[in-house]
């Protein structure tokens, strides 16, 4: 009787949304499936849907296709917004402090996203849940709770008083349960349960070229979470921002899952964004390959913005300047610094104005005689709004640039797909650094016969531009072949600390650091 009822209600909006042939299949559906198929339904806001997609195509359509208008009024981002880790070291000590007593005082929060599918990796579970192949077979999840508990033990110690780095973690209606019972097995991994707050964002139906929602199966609707930038409704609708407030949080560092090298809460990066009365912050690297999948952080128009990777096209990518680099180069590593207040700006006021990104896919569908059909071009669009849509309205905006080698390894592909941003790349690249850090601490490492294996470039802090440039693109070939070495959060978060572990010592990998002490492994252990 109920689904009666509910079914009347259904086919009445959806005629009225133009949406009357997702009920096509409904007299050859069970119970059950009646039941999934409304439930699909009552998620799905048509009038409001209907809106977002007749918006989106107002939108000019992905760059390639589009006259280059855009790519004349793009400009790179200007020098005095910028702060650098290589061209500011002399400020660098004064922005950690700032940074860490703001996190002594319980102003700062972490807000990961979380949300996406993991589709390139091709994992049926949360990216976080990842395990990498590191000695310690650590997962994303596990590195990054580590760092906070790492830098919430620094800025304790520093000032003398016991401090929380609450972590809010953005699920979608794919991961949040795996998510939340991945946390609960592992105990938080040592944080506070309450100190650790999940949200869903929202989802939409994929639709097609002309708006009708896609069915993947008689009685499911195809949905995907709406972009990462789902982040500031689902921050109104489940009452985050308020939560931040009544905690007194004033700064917030929102992060992407997949970077194995995250400096979560960065002090340094907060310290910066803090000093210079930023509202809005993001952290890039160099972009030295013009056709490397990173949007650029720049200016359209005046107001700042990213470029995806998907909306540039090849010809502004690879714009370069009389000395040689890319004119369009901070990369973006989805790390981004945002005021409370300015959030409580976006929430109340301009998310709503914000339009969905349109992207083309080959969706799955079923068709008229209830066949699966998987097309081989693109037969619709997802729509997605972005996180980074909201720089525009910022009021003072920075970028902080960092080296690629010590901040950025994100993990996109499978090892089987492609040698770029893999598990192998990421785990590397983390060996790399906490080789480098051993290093810089004082310690050696040896080989088999006890000769000592020759360094590799600390940073490119001290090299020419030239050279720091090289170093940079043969940085996957030094990667390739790393010392294993791991060093846990828990024992240094930026490679501080490690002296009294190493200075002087000679060491045979595989070498693990963690709060049981110093550990050398013998191949045979790993
Ligand atoms: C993202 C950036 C890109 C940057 C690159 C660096 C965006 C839109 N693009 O691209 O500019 O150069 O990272 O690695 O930020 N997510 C959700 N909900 C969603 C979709 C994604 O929470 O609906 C999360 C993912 O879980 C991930 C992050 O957003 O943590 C980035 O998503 P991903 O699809 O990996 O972005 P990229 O295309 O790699």
């Amino acid at each position: 009787m109920d689904c009666d009822l509910d079914l009347a209600v259904q086919r009445e909006q959806l005629e009225r949304a133009g949406q009357a042939h997702l009920l096509r299949f409904w007299d050859e559906l069970n119970e059950a499936e009646r039941a999934e198929l409304l439930g699909d339904l009552s998620g799905c806001h048509f009038a409001e849907i209907m809106c977002f997609f007749g918006r989106a195509l107002q939108v000019p359509a992905p760059l390639q296709q589009q006259p280059p208008q855009m790519d004349e009024q793009m400009e790179p981002v200007p020098r005095e917004v910028q702060g650098s880790v290589t061209r500011d070291q002399e400020r660098l000590p004064e922005w950690e402090a700032e940074g860490l007593l703001q996190i002594s005082e319980n102003k700062v929060a972490v807000l990961l996203l979380a949300g996406g599918q993991g589709t390139r990796l091709g994992v049926t579970y949360p990216k976080g849940m990842y395990n990498v192949g590191l000695l310690s077979r650590k997962t994303l999840f596990q590195i990054q709770a580590e760092r906070i508990l790492k830098l919430q033990q620094l800025a304790s110690a520093q000032f003398g008083h016991k401090c929380t780095i609450p972590w809010y973690i953005m699920t979608s209606g794919r991961t949040m349960e795996s998510t939340e019972e991945f946390f609960a097995k592992n105990s938080y991994f040592g944080l506070q349960k309450g100190n650790v707050i999940f949200f869903q964002q929202g989802m939409l139906p994929a639709m097609t070229f002309d708006g009708k929602a896609i069915l993947e199966g008689k009685s499911k609707i195809s949905m995907a979470p709406d972009g990462n930038g789902g982040l500031y409704r689902a921050l109104r609708n489940q009452k985050i921002v308020e939560d931040m407030e009544k905690r007194g949080i004033g700064f917030i560092h929102v992060y992407c899952v997949d970077n194995i090298l995250v400096k979560v809460a960065d002090p340094t990066f907060i310290g910066f964004c803090v000093k210079q009365q930023a509202d809005c912050g993001a952290k890039v690297v160099e972009k030295t390959n013009p056709t490397e999948a990173v949007g650029v952080v720049c200016q359209v128009n005046g107001l700042y913005q990213v470029v995806e990777y998907s909306e540039i096209t090849l010809v502004t990518a690879q714009r370069r300047n009389a000395d040689g680099r890319l004119t369009f180069n901070a990369g973006n590593i989805c790390n981004h610094f945002f005021t409370l207040q300015f959030l409580k700006n976006i929430v109340k006021d301009y998310e709503p104005k914000l339009r969905h990104h349109v992207a083309q896919k080959k969706i799955p569908y079923i068709d008229d005689h209830g066949q699966q059909i998987k097309p081989d071009s693109p037969n619709g669009i997802k729509l997605e709004k972005f996180v980074f849509d909201i720089f525009q309205f910022s009021r003072k905006f920075v970028v902080f640039e960092v080296l690629r080698e010590d901040e950025f390894s994100p993990l996109k592909n499978a090892d089987s797909q492609n040698g770029k941003d893999t598990p192998t790349t990421a785990r590397h690249a983390l060996m790399s650094l906490h080789h480098r850090w051993v290093l810089n601490a004082g310690g050696h490492f040896v080989d088999e016969n006890g000769t000592r294996i020759p360094a590799i470039p600390s940073s490119t802090t001290r090299m020419s531009e030239a050279v720091a440039a090289v170093v940079n693109d043969n940085l996957q070939e030094l990667t390739d072949v790393p010392i294993k070495c791991e060093i846990s959060a828990l024992v240094s978060y930026a490679g501080e600390g490690l002296d009294k572990y190493v200075a002087g010592r000679d060491f045979r990998p595989p070498l693990i650091i963690d709060e049981k002490g110093v550990q050398e492994l013998t191949a045979n252990g790993l």
